[in-house]
């Protein structure tokens, strides 16, 4: 049975005929692109607990979980709930209401450094947000940015999470977007300090708190601790992109796992508990530069204009408080990594039975599974194939990639996007064990195609 080869996957004939749709009424096809995947991508129709099911009817283990946003499980019943109690109010008003003010309230008593807090639309609006408030307060014009660090779409922050880092991933940007962000490499706090002492127009230090792509590149024990006391030494402030740490690495995110307060921190995801929404955290003193006075000349030129039609939306308020009050005393949280964990030691332990050239590593709820192409230069102990490099490890082969995933697809799981996925507090151990006899199958199957390199 191939089932490495994507092409050959059985029975989703209807998730086939709505993308021959799609193509005919979307852009590009799709909705976002690390949905593609070679001929289709999957139709999804529902999704419960652990798992969701396609157009065909298939069911899969999900470690897409909603691109990281879905903590307690797909449908968790609080949730649903919250969502079916705000509704008939209305689903959007254009002003603020009462949940939003709850909401705020829940993420301050979670968030380190929300001492106020300002709702944006998504993740890449808040990082968006999060640098014009810095450079606003700080009236410096330089963001700081580490190789192979997501912080979002948008034109200023888009350039350096993929390899090559140093070319920009799109075509289109804005003349100069990009020009004040300066990109170094993390786990180098030298590096970091020979950076700000050497530049006085350094306004804030942004950095993903797992590491580069949810822990994709994990960054050194005490290393977050590191940069808030040199940006702190420095007068430069330091944004930690919670959009994915935020809630899962642990209630207060990986600001609480590291024992920091930053001064700015960004939001979405698991913050509108499954719906559309984030926000950006902040030092009352930082977050005052959105203030309006009523003064013409101040809030017209001297603040932060930040406007969006659907900020805090009522739905989305209703939702995040709902998935905040369960997520606060990091029992989900817990049971998230519990299961990852178990996964994660299950899937090393195929590639060691197996002498395959590769390693599971993760953190928190995250998994990530690094293979090494055929053609790769022999290596006999797997120990040392560990690495910290972001081109490495963000640069598995295209093919040993979509056949990693369509081998779990026709099995019944589907990964995140690339080599890796995470956990949900849904997730049981018979899932972790079936996935982990799956990625067995899966391997038994890269081995004898020859398309993953063993141990010398
Ligand atoms: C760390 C990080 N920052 C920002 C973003 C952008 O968020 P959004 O997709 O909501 O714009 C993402 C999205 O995955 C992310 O992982």
């Amino acid at each position: 049975m191939a089932t490495l080869d994507p092409h050959h996957l059985p029975n989703r004939s209807r998730s086939e005929s709505w993308y021959d749709r799609a193509c005919a009424s979307i852009a590009g096809g799709l909705g976002h692109d690390v949905r593609h995947a070679a001929p289709f991508p999957l139709y999804i129709e529902r999704a419960e607990g652990a798992y969701k099911w396609d157009a065909d009817g298939n069911r899969y283990i999900d470690y897409l979980v909603g691109n990281g946003a879905i903590l307690l499980g797909h449908s968790h019943p609080a949730i649903l709930e919250a969502v079916r109690e705000a509704a008939p109010a209305g689903v959007h008003f254009g002003n603020d209401h009462p949940l939003q003010v709850e909401w705020a309230e829940s993420i301050q008593r979670l968030v380190p450094c929300a001492e106020r807090v300002r709702f944006v639309n998504s993740g890449s609006e808040a990082t968006g947000l999060a640098c014009r408030i810095a450079r606003a307060c700080t009236g410096r014009s330089k963001i700081v940015r580490f190789t192979g660090h997501f912080h979002g779409w948008l034109d200023e922050l888009v350039a350096g999470f993929v390899p090559p880092f140093d070319v920009s991933p799109t075509t289109g940007r804005a003349p100069g977007a990009g020009e004040g962000v300066v990109m170094i490499p993390d786990n180098d706090l030298d590096l970091l300090e020979r950076t700000l002492a050497e530049d006085d127009d350094i306004a804030g230090v942004i950095l993903e708190g797992s590491g580069a792509s949810w822990a994709t590149v994990l960054l050194e024990p005490g290393y977050l601790a590191g940069v808030r006391e040199l940006t702190r030494r420095y007068g430069v402030l330091m944004i930690v992109d919670e959009v994915i740490t935020g809630f899962r690495w642990a209630p207060g995110g990986a600001q609480e796992r590291a024992g920091i307060v930053a001064d700015l921190s960004t939001h979405a995801k698991i913050i509108a508990g499954g719906m559309p929404g984030g926000a950006v955290c902040g030092r009352e003193e930082i977050m005052e530069v959105m203030r309006i006075t009523g003064d013409r000349e101040h809030d017209r030129f001297e603040r932060v204009l930040h406007y969006g039609t659907f900020n805090a939306a009522p739905l989305s308020a209703a939702a995040g408080r709902a998935c905040l009050e369960i997520a606060a005393d990091g029992g989900p949280q817990r049971r998230a990594d519990t299961m990852a964990e178990r996964l994660r030691a299950g899937l090393d332990q195929v590639l060691e039975e197996r002498g395959v050239a590769g390693y599971v590593y993760g953190e928190s709820s995250a998994f990530h599974i690094y293979l090494r192409g055929p053609g790769a230069e022999p290596v006999a102990d797997r120990a040392a194939l560990r690495t910290s490099d972001p081109a490495a490890l963000k640069g598995m082969p295209g093919d040993l990639v979509a056949a990693l995933q369509a081998g779990f697809r026709s099995r019944g799981m589907e990964l995140m996007s690339y080599n890796g996925g995470m956990t949900s507090a849904a997730h049981a151990e018979g899932d972790i064990d079936e996935t982990v006899a799956a990625f067995d199958e899966v391997v038994g199957e890269l081995l004898d195609e020859g398309r993953v390199a063993v141990l010398a």
